[in-house]
């Protein structure tokens, strides 16, 4: 039996966790608009700004040597510089950044190839046929792996026995490109969900059994429904409360989209004030199908 609990709020304040007290982490940020005007709630710098934040409350609750899995990828978008044309702005790596400048240290990197279904619903042209800007198309993520430093409490030789990965499902998860469909065109009620796999490789490979993983930017919690299915205990943060009907559904016994979860999981939704409803639909990188410029980018 695992538990998991699933908090509404902010989590740049993540004060329900003791310092050192959880084993890894796992997430997928929100995106950036495409539109990152000053004064917007998502303006670039202003989000980088958040990641930090909370970057820096999960320094703190992991314990040393604990794996931060951060998958981010790059967005295309003319509003980073004043006057710009389309262009990919460095999003995964700058994210990156902030995790390394919370105090992070990088200990492995993986891209994780997307296969060919695309958020934006096809390839951009640009200026196909004719040169000079054509877009490659974005069917890769990144998924970062940051370690605290720090000297891991040791395990029993049992508790070790325990999480040990069979040889065929360690050669897999050690090929470093990952190929794994994309599920959020396919997911209703939250647009931006990674794919169970994701999250469920990662905690294999950096926690073991009966210890807890968190997700500070939660959604649809697919790291819970991960945790559940390997053995993990979990905390999820998410600040739109209007998605626990959707986590409810991904996260129930019986849902039919990805199978039973199949372990017995105990499950508790904490609300607390910063609370804010609507939120995660702030976050769409551009109109969902939509490229994010027509004018500059056609779509096929
Ligand atoms: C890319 S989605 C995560 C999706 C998740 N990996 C899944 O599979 O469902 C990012 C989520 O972070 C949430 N979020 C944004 N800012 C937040 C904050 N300050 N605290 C907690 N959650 C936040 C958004 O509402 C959104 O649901």
């Amino acid at each position: 039996m695992t538990d998991h609990q699933i908090v509404f709020g902010d989590s740049q304040d993540m004060s329900e966790l003791e310092d050192e007290s959880v084993h890894m982490a796992v997430t997928s940020p929100p995106y950036v608009t495409t539109k990152m005007e000053e004064g917007q709630d998502f303006e670039y710098y202003n989000h980088l700004d958040l990641c930090e934040n909370v970057f820096e409350e999960l320094y703190r609750a992991l314990i040393p040597d604990g794996k931060f899995v951060l998958n981010v990828g790059d967005i295309y978008t003319k509003y980073l510089h004043e006057d710009d044309k389309l262009h990919k702005a460095p999003l995964a790596i700058d994210t990156f950044q902030r995790a390394r400048d919370a105090g992070f240290r990088q200990f492995d990197q993986i891209i994780w190839d997307k296969g060919f279904t695309r958020n934006f619903g096809g390839p951009l042209l640009g200026t196909y046929p004719y040169p000079p800007s054509m877009f490659f198309n974005n069917y890769y993520e990144y998924v970062f792996v940051l370690r605290k430093p720090g000297k891991r409490p040791s395990k029993t030789r049992e508790e070790r026995e325990a999480s040990q990965l069979d040889k065929a499902t360690w050669k897999k998860y050690m090929q470093q490109w990952w190929r794994i469909e994309s599920e959020t065109e396919k997911f209703e009620g939250h647009h931006a969900v990674f794919p169970l796999e994701i999250p469920k490789r990662a905690i294999e490979l950096y926690s073991y059994k009966d210890e807890t993983v968190i997700d500070p930017f939660g959604g649809s919690c697919t790291t819970a429904l991960a945790a559940a299915r390997t053995g993990r205990n979990s905390v999820c943060y998410e600040i739109d409360d209007e998605l626990e009907p959707i986590i409810k559904t991904r996260l129930d016994p019986d849902q039919t989209t990805l199978g039973s979860v199949g372990m017995e999981a105990n499950y508790e939704f904490v609300h607390r004030d910063d609370a804010t409803p609507g939120m995660s639909q702030m976050t769409l990188d551009g109109d969902e199908g939509e490229s994010p410029d027509e004018s500059e980018a056609t779509q096929l």
